[in-house]
């Protein structure tokens, strides 16, 4: 009987459940989106029972749609979103309030009184990471302070916490199994990445009692099953559960150190395999955990940007300038420039290298000459920028030299962009075969770990490359206007 990988890629904006053959080809493929609220100016929030039962629906209705019998399942492999938080009632499996995404500032006077308190150093040196909304541990704080109850019953161990992958596996083993993995874990701001375990020194700061917390394991590891009830009567074994970023790392096949990728998501994210060295950065990096398997344990440096994707979806949804993302490169491409034009994107304030969450979004240079069309390219534009912003730290810190650059990510799919960003990083940028490479990387951990494939059956293809076409000289003077667009923008609060 032939067998198959199914990989849910749960990410900010939709869950996908994707079924790998063994030549690592997607079989098939179903999509659900995620509603995203923002119930007051900077708050981010999601169901966590629609995130669950979207995971269901995708999951079912690929196997209907392959027509592959659920046995044919050998594993199961999840990658989500990071960071976004949810606590519930470990009795009836409710959650106690809406789920916090990691783009939301509601908890940026929690950190702010951590920094005056003079945690930041403590917290770097342990997590690699700075004291930020973006995590979890002030979401965590947050709902505690809202909920007073929550917090008397999380004493007892009867509310447990979760970054989104905890839920999946939470609700998909029959409320057997808590669980989360080093990738996820180290994402939190309460773990500690070089003993690789939740850090008692933190908790305590912070106020969290360990007892909410789910137990910590390596990334390719077979965590559980399935409750038959909830796969077509199967039991079948979850075999990874990764961050999306660090899965897509592996996706691309970045397995040793040196390896770097750079993600066009809802937020943006390039991600250097540091192999087992922690790189403490000193440009706006994190340190993070790419993976563990087996007892071997990678880490990444990472840049994270906030919002790449997720202004296109806001320039067709509230600003209406296209009726399909397709259509942005045709628009970027019928204008020569962008007529002076630049966005920066600080919906959410502005993440690596900047760290700055008072900063506001802004479209600066327009004149009665500008149009839709430029005002699309400065946002495309703007996703190049930032991962340059981002890549001039990577090379500070990790004093490689980076020729090339692999991409993935929906917005890939624009050529424009593409090479724009090739230009302006005067280097390649490599496309792959396939954009499902954080489903393909939740895969390829979950089929290591059940024997379904070998690490030297690993692979994956590029598909097309775009090389610089413009000069350097031209491209910097563009850069150094956006630099200046930036610093405007911080000066504006
Ligand atoms: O850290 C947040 C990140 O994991 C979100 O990923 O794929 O939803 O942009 P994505």
């Amino acid at each position: 009987m032939q067998k198959y990988i199914l990989a849910i890629d749960h990410g900010t904006t939709s869950t996908r459940a994707v079924l790998f053959d063994k030549a690592a080809n997607v079989v098939e493929i179903a999509q659900k989106e995620t509603t995203i609220s923002y119930p007051h100016p900077g708050w981010v929030e999601q169901d966590a029972n629609e995130i669950w039962l979207a995971c269901l629906a995708v999951m079912s209705e690929v196997i209907l749609k392959s027509k592959i019998s659920p046995e044919q399942v050998a594993a199961i492999g999840i990658s989500n979103q990071r960071e976004t938080s949810v606590l519930w009632d470990a009795l009836t499996g409710l959650p106690v309030s809406p789920a916090i995404v990691w783009q939301s500032k509601q908890t940026k006077s929690i950190c702010d009184g951590w920094k005056k308190k003079g945690y930041e150093d403590i917290v770097k040196a342990k997590t690699g990471l700075r004291i930020d909304p973006y995590f979890s541990a002030s979401k965590i704080r947050f709902i505690f302070d809202q909920n007073a109850d929550v917090y008397e019953k999380a004493k007892k161990g009867e509310v447990l916490f979760g970054t989104m992958d905890s839920w999946i596996v939470w609700k998909l083993s029959g409320s057997l199994t808590h669980i989360t993995d080093v990738s996820n874990a180290s994402r939190t701001l309460l773990f500690n990445i070089h003993t690789l375990s939740w850090d008692d020194e933190l908790l305590e700061m912070f106020d969290i009692p360990k007892c909410i917390l789910p137990e910590v394991k390596p990334t390719s590891y077979a965590y559980c099953k399935t409750a038959s009830y909830h796969f077509f009567g199967q039991e079948v074994p979850i075999c990874c559960v990764v961050g999306d970023q660090q899965a897509a790392l592996f996706g691309q096949g970045c397995f040793g150190a040196g390896g770097i990728k750079n993600t066009y998501g809802t937020g943006g994210f390039m991600l250097m395999n540091t192999g087992k060295r922690i790189v403490e950065s000193k440009n706006g990096l994190l340190s993070t955990v790419a993976w563990q398997i087996g007892d071997q344990v990678d880490y990444a440096l990472e840049g994270s940007i906030f919002v790449s994707g997720s202004l296109m979806k806001w320039l067709r949804d509230q600003m209406q300038l296209f009726e399909n993302t397709k259509d942005t490169q045709a628009m970027a491409e019928s204008v020569e420039n962008t007529n002076g034009v630049y966005i920066v994107p600080a919906f959410v304030g502005l993440g690596a290298p900047y760290w700055d969450d008072a900063c506001q979004a802004s479209i600066l240079g327009l004149t009665f000459g500008a149009n839709k069309n430029h005002i699309v390219r400065a946002a495309l534009e703007s996703m190049a920028y930032q991962s340059k912003d981002v890549l001039e730290a990577m090379r500070q810190d990790s004093q490689i030299e980076i020729t090339s650059m692999k991409v993935d990510g929906g917005a890939c799919a624009n050529d424009f962009l593409l090479q724009f960003q090739s230009d302006l990083l005067q280097m390649p940028v490599q496309r792959f075969k396939t954009n499902e490479l954080t489903a393909l990387g939740a895969a390829y951990l979950a089929g290591l770990s059940c024997g379904y494939w070998t690490k030297d059956e690993l692979g994956v293809e590029l598909s097309k490359e775009f090389v610089p076409e413009k000069s350097k000289e031209e491209m910097d003077s563009l850069y150094s206007n956006w630099k200046k667009a930036v610093k405007t923008c911080q000066s504006y609060k």
